[in-house]
């Protein structure tokens, strides 16, 4: 697949998760063969006044390329000049536009799926970005507010004024995360425009994978859940799109020694404190399943002090 100038060849995207898709985890995804990911939704807003928090979600590693920077906001002044600032101060190769996130604190603003709503602001908006960016722009929608009635005409009005790619969430704002991903949607979206479809929504294993590729005609998949505690989903896709085997499922050895990377990762971006903190959620889906999950997670839950932490993940143990 290829966004613009940027090829991405096995069309694998990894999907932006606020307090997830860090800087330390989009760095173990990248060791498992992730060749596209984006950073964490970042305020358009918060870009222009410099907000320190924002920025510090903009920290890119130097073997994450190509990258894209995510962006929202319903403001196209302040979203074009976000543009501007972020292309003078960060390394990346795509910039994108959140019309998807579904959060009360966000569309109450009318920002992310609030702009599915309002075809004309989106147009704007995009519109903007496209005049302030030197780079390739995609868009990551959902199929609808309450329904997926406007939603060709929303895609057709993406393309006309310049997106590079559309990547689609299938559920509409209304499900949140209920019900399942509709990707006879996305199918009907991928046959109606001419750039590329990113499809995106429940994909966990690589079957999964396989199927709604096969299915639906997507340029490229994009995953986001599936991925939490489970990076080797990527190693999965990508190793089978390359060889066609899918490799065996890690053992708690490999599982143990990419939880240490990550905590390393995070420490090296966030501090110990911080690092500790973030990495008890990453390591209760990195242990789901094993024998003696529950009284890890308890203990690491408990502390806050990096030997214990390593302690308690070496009791890991195979199922
Ligand atoms: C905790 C969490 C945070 C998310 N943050 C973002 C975000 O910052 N930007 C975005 O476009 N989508 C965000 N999403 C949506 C995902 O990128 C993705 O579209 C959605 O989870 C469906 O894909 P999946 O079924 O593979 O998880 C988030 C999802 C979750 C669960």
């Amino acid at each position: 697949m290829k966004i613009g100038n940027v090829e991405i060849p096995s069309g694998l995207i990894l999907g932006p998760m606020a307090g997830v898709t860090d800087f330390a985890f989009r760095k173990i995804c990248r060791e498992f063969g992730l060749e596209m990911s984006y950073t964490e939704m970042v305020s358009s807003k918060g870009i222009y006044y410099k907000d320190k928090k924002t920025m510090s979600l903009l920290r890119i590693g130097k073997d994450e390329h190509p990258v894209g920077v995510q962006i929202f906001g319903s403001d196209p002044f302040f979203m074009s000049e976000a543009v501007k600032r972020v292309q003078d101060t960060v390394e990346y190769e795509i910039l994108d536009i959140n019309m998807g996130c579904p959060t009360p604190k966000i569309v109450n603003n009318g920002d992310g799926s609030a702009l599915l709503k309002d075809i004309d602001k989106a147009r704007k908006i995009l519109e903007a970005v496209k005049s302030a960016s030197h780079k390739p722009v995609s868009v990551k929608i959902r199929i609808g507010w309450t329904d997926s009635d406007g939603i060709i005409d929303f895609v057709k009005m993406l393309e006309d004024s310049g997106a590079d790619a559309i990547a689609v969430h299938g559920r509409t704002r209304e499900q949140m995360y209920t019900g399942k991903a509709d990707w006879d949607t996305i199918k009907n979206i991928k046959s109606e425009v001419n750039i590329p479809v990113i499809g995106n929504g429940d994909i966990y294993t690589l079957d999964d994978a396989i199927r709604r590729t096969d299915e639906s005609g997507v340029d490229g998949i994009m995953i986001a859940r599936g991925t939490r505690g489970n990076p080797w989903l990527i190693r999965d896709i990508i190793s089978y799109l390359k060889t066609g085997m899918k490799p065996d499922k890690p053992n708690a050895n490999e599982v143990r020694d990419v939880i240490m990377r990550h905590l390393l990762y995070a420490i090296e971006n966030k501090g110990e404190h911080r690092a500790i903190v973030e990495l008890r959620k990453h390591v209760g889906w990195y242990i789901k399943g094993y024998k003696n999950a529950a009284q890890i997670r308890n203990k690491i839950n408990k502390s806050s002090d990096i030997e214990e932490f390593k302690n308690y993940i070496n009791e890991l143990l195979d199922n």
